[in-house]
């Protein structure tokens, strides 16, 4: 089962970051050289079809994540006590926050409150999130302090 889970997490994490890379670094700018009409609709249909598309990759994100952090549930039940757990307890933290910045950026759809800064501000901050994210997941397993 742990290896199945891990592969999972592992290629949803990829699809994850993967779509959040390609609308920071590529689209962001991509949209620059359509009219002002076109890269509205460009932008909802984007929009729309990430967000259908990542609520399956992130429910195996999240479920095998948990699966996953099961298995160290000792570990993490003192996350002081070895730098193992310091690391993964932080991973799972910044994961979390993540879930807090797509709650803040639904309230913010539905407030009418969302402007294009704040958009692609949240979406600067997820990919941040993910790269510490994966360095930790790394980390965790070489660096014993
Ligand atoms: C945005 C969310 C997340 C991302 C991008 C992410 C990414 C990753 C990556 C890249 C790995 C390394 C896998 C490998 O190299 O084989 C990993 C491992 C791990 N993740 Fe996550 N993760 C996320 C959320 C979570 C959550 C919510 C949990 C638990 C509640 C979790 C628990 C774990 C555990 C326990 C491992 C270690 C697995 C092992 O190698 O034994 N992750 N994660």
């Amino acid at each position: 089962m742990y290896p199945f889970l891990l592969v999972t997490h592992l290629l949803a994490a990829i699809a994850f970051i993967g779509t959040l890379f390609f609308e920071v670094f590529i689209w962001h700018s991509a949209r620059q050289q359509l009219a002002n009409g076109g890269q509205l609709m460009a932008d909802q249909a984007i929009a729309m079809r990430s967000r259908k598309v990542l609520h399956g990759v992130v429910l195996l994100l999240y479920g095998a994540g948990i699966g996953l952090a099961w298995q160290y549930r000792g570990v993490l039940s003192q996350p002081l006590a070895s730098s193992f757990g310091t690391l993964l307890s932080l991973k799972i933290v910044l994961a979390l926050s993540i879930i807090g910045h797509y709650l803040l950026l639904a309230y913010w759809l539905k407030s009418a409150r969302l402007t294009s800064t704040r958009a692609s501000w949240i979406r600067r901050s997820i990919l941040g999130h993910m790269l510490l994210i994966v360095i930790l997941a790394k980390a965790m397993f070489y660096w014993q302090g």
